[in-house]
């Protein structure tokens, strides 16, 4: 018996966490989001760097996916969850809110938070109006915080992957939340790239909605 026991003790080791969430007052934090997704293809090849070669670091990634690509991709959303990352309300079909009524803009979110709910078991807290086009009428007609950017990548206009990478190192500051799209091939194949460099530079990369927290 005790044999028997001491064998599981071996064969399973305490995993000691070294997932805790860091101090962002402390250490140097980013926010990776990536936008308008999911992709069937490039979404999970961005998820398998994380959890695969980059593990290590302990990424976690934000999405701010748009509801009828979440329908077709439901796996996808599933795992986004699953591997501790944060989704993002980008409304039902990138729907410029500046441009609808009070029930377009509430219809529009609410339509995407119940599928993301029903597949994830939560609902997110966060939105980011398309395009970036929003005011206070939009913000009043839902409960999501706003989460806008810091570092705009141009990802979706210039499809270069130096560029992007460029840009990010340039603008760099603790605590920037950085908009990248990952319907974009190139952006997929930056995002190696822009890992080693943040990891290098002593930035752990964090959701949003924890970042957030500290400024
Ligand atoms: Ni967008």
């Amino acid at each position: 018996m005790l044999g028997f026991l001491l064998s599981l003790l071996i064969a399973n080791p305490i995993i000691i966490n070294t997932n805790i969430e860091p101090n962002c007052k402390v250490v140097k934090c980013v926010a990776l989001t990536y936008d308008d997704g999911p992709h069937s293809t490039l979404t999970p090849k961005l998820l398998d760097l994380v959890e695969k070669k980059y593990s290590s670091y302990n990424i976690r990634l934000t999405f701010f996916v748009q509801g009828h690509l979440v329908m077709k991709n439901k796996g996808i959303v599933q795992r986004i969850a699953k591997g501790g990352h944060e989704l993002g309300n980008h409304t039902w079909a990138h729907e410029y809110l500046t441009q609808l009524d009070s029930s377009g803009i509430q219809k529009t979110l609410q339509k995407t938070q119940q599928i993301l709910f029903s597949l994830t078991g939560s609902y997110p807290t966060i939105f980011r109006p398309p395009g970036g086009h929003s005011d206070q009428f939009v913000r009043s007609n839902t409960s999501l915080r706003e989460v806008m950017w810091d570092i705009d990548t141009r990802d979706w206009d210039h499809r270069n992957r130096w560029r992007t990478l460029a840009i990010i190192k340039n603008q760099l500051k603790p605590n920037s939340i950085i908009l990248l799209h990952d319907i974009h091939a190139e952006s997929v194949e930056a995002s190696p790239y822009i890992f080693e460099t943040l990891h290098k530079s002593g930035y752990k990369m964090v959701t949003v909605s924890h970042l957030l927290k500290f400024r």
